[in-house]
């Protein structure tokens, strides 16, 4: 295959870049400077490095991130950091996309993909594929606010949700982990706002049966594998699980 056509497709370099790239020296063939970016290489064994670094031979890659406060879950943004500025440079121009979005103050679980068939089947609304938050409410939570999500919460605006689960997890019942299977824009905290509450900090903390890795620091990425993947996809409550590894107790 040629280099340029297979780099526009493992990378996010158009053509037209990777001919610069070529020209300027910064291509690498199985350590060799490739100057031309029309010669044919093997995909399969050939080692190519753009600028140092190498390309995946891979055709998708998927990224879990512990996402911190303040970026948005977007590729590129004039003015806010996103996501994509988080990784690292080998990951960087590697047509990855946030799977759904967290809101900018929202941390936690966040999977990056350039698959596109994962994205749709993720972010589908028909495929109510549960995702788990864990939330600092400013009020206790009520039994009869659980009462609410569980029968399927109507917001301020009129929009009827799905019945959710939430639970709280902290004695003083100010945290609580919540279950949704739909993705409505800032659904948590506009769920919680239904109730009369008012999220103080959300955190996403597993998807499917897929939960992050409690080591993680904020910010660092991990590469999912297929086992991970397929976790993501399962479907079966978690919740006990989940609460069990994050209920707090307040003193
Ligand atoms: N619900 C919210 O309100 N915000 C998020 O970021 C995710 C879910």
């Amino acid at each position: 295959m040629r280099l340029d056509k297979y780099l526009s497709k493992r990378t996010s370099f158009s053509r037209n870049d990777i001919k610069k790239l070529a020209a300027s020296k910064k291509i690498c063939v199985n350590n060799i400077i490739a100057l031309k970016a029309d010669m044919n290489i093997n995909e399969e064994t050939d080692n190519i490095t753009i600028n140092n670094l190498p390309v995946r031979k891979e055709e998708f890659l998927t990224l879990l991130m512990n996402k911190p406060d303040g970026y948005i879950s977007a590729t590129e943004d004039k003015i806010e950091k996103t996501v994509i500025d988080l990784l690292p440079k080998e990951f960087q121009r590697q047509n990855l996309s946030p799977v759904g979005r967290l809101d900018k103050d929202t941390t936690g679980l966040l999977l990056l993909t350039n698959d596109g068939n994962m994205l749709h089947d993720l972010t589908s609304p028909k495929k109510h594929i549960p995702k788990y938050y864990k939330a600092s409410l400013a009020e206790k939570f009520t039994p009869k606010a659980a009462e609410l999500i569980a029968n399927g919460i109507t917001l301020k605006d009129g929009t009827k949700c799905r019945p959710a689960k939430a639970v709280a997890i902290s004695d003083d019942a100010f945290e609580i982990i919540i279950c949704i299977n739909e993705g409505k824009y800032h659904q948590v905290k506009r769920m919680l706002a239904a109730t009369g509450n008012h999220v103080e900090s959300l955190s996403r903390i597993a998807i499917g049966e897929f939960i992050i890795p409690q080591d993680l620091p904020a910010g660092s990425i991990r590469i999912m594998t297929d086992k991970d993947l397929c976790k993501v996809f399962k479907t079966q409550d978690i919740f006990l699980s989940l609460v069990n590894l994050f209920r707090k107790c307040s003193s």
